[in-house]
């Protein structure tokens, strides 16, 4: 793989001089949606698919980008001063945001560089092929000006980056799971804290598997936001009543003593949701540890329910894969992962059962939506690396 993308970089850029190959992963959630922006816990692992990148310094100002993803768009060129955000950037807004994130902490790199990427996470499925590209961007500014900054520093940053500069809301999750990943291991973060544990996920006889529902989903124009700000509300009007810093610090019985303090219907069930899939995700990570993984699946279903009634976050080809899934003999859970509305879901089959369920939800799918779906059998992988 390296070879093919040193080649390429060196035709598009020249030979010689220091050049460094890469790889940060992408990444999937196992349980734990729409919790991050609220104080609640996530459980994601990184996956060994990502997104490759091959950097060299330069001598002057200049960044150039090119993305083996959009070759169409060919070179694309800026200086490293005065770094915005612009449509004609198209996805270079991303390496860019990080590098002016860089710059606005206080590190400046010393001169500008080139960067190719190519990435074999499929884009815009909700396997976060974005924060792939903050934390790898990050982890090579690092690495070639030599800035003191942890994986857990380059999430942050990823984050911020997303945030301020590409107008995206998102919480802490992507950029955590893919800086701090751990082949084998899914990390059950607390997002109030960032006090995490990594748990190992040893599935006897079972793998995990990501149906694509090939409907694009664009973040920023998606319903992201405005589900944020539903919980924000919903919050301001609970704090009235209980003494509470996010949704994630309420129990159950606590949220369902109080709930009606929120007085819009929807807000109350965007609050629900993520009270709810906060515990159903302490219980999940316990029912690992116990080995109990039937009940984990079943807290996935659950999960899923939630996104799709209370969070309002599925749609229709989401829930054909969901609902498919769990008519197939084998599949121990299945729910959609990501932000939703459009993406991925993310299912645990039995091993014998793979190719059924690929088949039968492949088929089903098609029929009712009119296109195909694309599915993957991952492994959980490590963070990013210097290759
Ligand atoms: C997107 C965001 C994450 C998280 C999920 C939903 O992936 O980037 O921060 O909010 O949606 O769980």
């Amino acid at each position: 793989m390296e070879k093919r993308l040193i080649e390429k970089f060196e035709e598009l850029f020249g030979k010689g001089g220091d050049i460094r190959a890469y790889f940060a992963p992408g990444r999937v959630n196992l349980i734990g949606e729409h919790t991050d922006y609220n104080g609640g816990h996530v459980f994601p692992c990184a996956l060994t698919i990502g997104t490759y990148g091959i950097a060299r310094k330069r001598t002057d100002n200049k960044l150039r980008f090119y993305s083996m993803n959009f070759e169409q768009l060919g070179v694309l060129e800026s200086s490293i001063e005065g770094l915005k955000p612009e449509k004609e950037a198209d996805w270079t807004n991303y390496p860019k945001g990080v590098i002016w994130a860089f710059q606005e902490k206080g590190m400046q790199p010393d001169s500008g560089f080139d960067l190719l990427l190519f990435g074999n996470i499929p884009n815009g499925s909700g396997l976060s092929s974005s924060a792939s590209v903050e934390v790898l961007t990050g982890f090579i500014l690092r690495d070639l000006f030599g800035f003191e900054v942890t994986n857990q520093d380059l999430a942050l940053i990823g984050q911020y980056s997303e945030n301020k500069f590409n107008g995206v809301n998102c919480g802490i999750m992507d950029q955590f799971a893919i800086a701090m990943g751990k082949a084998e291991h899914a990390i059950f973060l607390d997002t109030a804290t960032l006090q995490f544990e990594y748990a190992p996920i040893r599935l006897k006889n079972a793998k995990i598997v990501i149906s694509c529902s090939n409907k694009k989903r664009g973040l920023g124009d998606s319903k992201y936001n405005e589900r944020r700000s539903e919980c924000e509300k919903a919050l301001a009007q609970l704090q009235e009543v209980i003494d509470i810093n996010s949704l994630g610090d309420l129990t159950i019985e606590e949220f369902e003593e109080h709930q009606d303090a929120i007085t819009d219907e929807v807000c109350r069930k965007r609050a629900k949701h993520a009270v709810y899939e906060n515990q159903r995700t302490i219980q999940a990570v316990d029912a690992l540890k116990q080995n109990d993984i039937t009940k984990f699946g079943k807290l996935m279903n659950e999960s899923h329910v939630s996104l799709r009634d209370d969070y309002e976050v599925t749609g229709v080809e989401l829930d054909t894969l969901v609902e498919e899934a769990w008519k197939v003999e084998g599949v121990i859970g299945s729910r959609m992962t990501g932000a939703g509305f459009g993406g991925c879901t993310v299912s645990i089959v039995e091993d014998d059962a793979v190719d059924n369920f690929i088949a039968k939800v492949g088929a089903a799918y098609e029929a009712k939506i009119g296109y195909a779906a694309d599915f993957y059998v991952v492994e959980i992988g490590d963070g990013p690396v210097r290759l």
